[in-house]
């Protein structure tokens, strides 16, 4: 089972939007598709046209349980209406959950741990993060086997993009054996405007190692299927916009062939068409420079083992 993160520091860069697309195709495709809407706005969640106060299970159940078993991992999950693709919702507790976790050890490996009690269940997870550097930013990043970092091609979402790439770092530093795989998606991009082509020229110039070598396009399709509630491959895979997540898709395919051959399921290898499999070798970006001390040093703590008698996994 592949997991991949969505992940960014700033809102509206499309990730939501990168989550949903990426799931249309994977349906279409037939793979085992699990999402989890992991931002309390809960955007994905109302994305695939389901209200929390119309659900009796959601994500926070599996953060507020110490005895978390696979019966009660997947009993957390919804079905959506498309056949195979299934989501464990949001709900807006979920933004008291750096409070509740406060003081507990290891709290950065809940996801992980849950996920991996399902993990012959799905063929790909997609994890929909807040755009805030918190405990479920950090389950996300720590669950995933890949990141994306959706950017806007504009100049203030490259100042968050440093950020991310900051917090890959301090989250290495604070446990050595961890390594994230992330690649940096330059989204609604539009070649007619100086914004846009300055800004992908700057990606191409400081992060070309970790640069997707497409774009995602302007496509008023996106805002259509996010009012429909249904993902925009699957109302119409034939627009620029759709496109370009099928190439995203293929290329992330590629990659993790490349890294976790292991994890990847023989349905998903059987959509890889031939690919370049290139952009997955590391950066390595100085970690401290005048960032928030404190922001570190907790997000170092739920990097930590978790508390004996919690269960023992490496
Ligand atoms: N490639 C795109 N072209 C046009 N509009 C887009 C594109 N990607 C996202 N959008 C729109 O931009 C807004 C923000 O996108 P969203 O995916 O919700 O961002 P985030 O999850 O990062 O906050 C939404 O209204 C969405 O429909
Ligand atoms: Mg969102």
């Amino acid at each position: 089972m592949l997991v991949w993160a969505i992940a960014s520091q700033k809102g509206g860069v499309g990730k939501t939007t990168t989550v949903a697309s990426l799931a249309g195709w994977m349906q279409r495709e037939h793979l085992r598709t699990l999402m989890i809407d992991t931002d309390p706005h809960a955007s994905l969640t109302s994305y695939m046209g389901l209200q929390e106060e119309n659900l009796t299970h959601n994500l926070f159940e599996l953060y507020s349980d110490r005895e978390l078993t696979r019966e009660k991992v997947l009993g957390a999950i919804t079905p959506t209406r498309f056949q195979g693709l299934d989501i464990l919702a949001s709900s807006m507790t979920l933004a008291t959950i750096d409070r509740q976790l406060s003081g507990r050890t290891g709290v950065g490996r809940i996801l992980s741990k849950a996920l991996r009690m399902i993990d012959d269940s799905y063929d790909i997870v997609l994890i929909d993060c807040p755009p805030v550097l918190g405990a479920l930013m950090v389950n996300a990043l720590v669950a995933s086997t890949y990141v994306l970092v959706p950017t806007q091609t504009e100049f203030l979402s490259l100042k968050s993009l440093e950020g991310m790439v900051r917090t890959f770092n301090i989250m290495q530093n604070a446990d050595k054996g961890c390594r994230f795989n992330y690649i940096i998606v330059p989204t609604m991009y539009d070649k007619r405007t100086k914004a846009s082509t300055s800004s992908l020229a700057f990606l191409k110039e400081n992060y070309q190692k970790r640069l997707w070598g497409e774009v995602i396009p302007v496509d008023t399709l996106f805002r259509e299927s996010s009012q429909m509630s249904v993902p925009a491959p699957i109302m119409d895979g034939g627009t620029r916009g759709s496109k370009a997540y099928r190439e995203l898709f293929l290329h992330l395919v590629g990659c993790e062939m490349d890294v976790h051959p292991d994890l990847v399921s023989p349905a998903t290898a059987a959509t890889l068409m031939p690919d370049d499999g290139e952009g997955k070798d590391s950066e390595v970006v100085d970690a401290t420079k005048g960032h928030n001390r404190m922001v570190e040093d907790q997000v170092a703590a739920m990097m930590s083992p978790e508390e004996p008698g919690e269960g023992s996994e490496a």
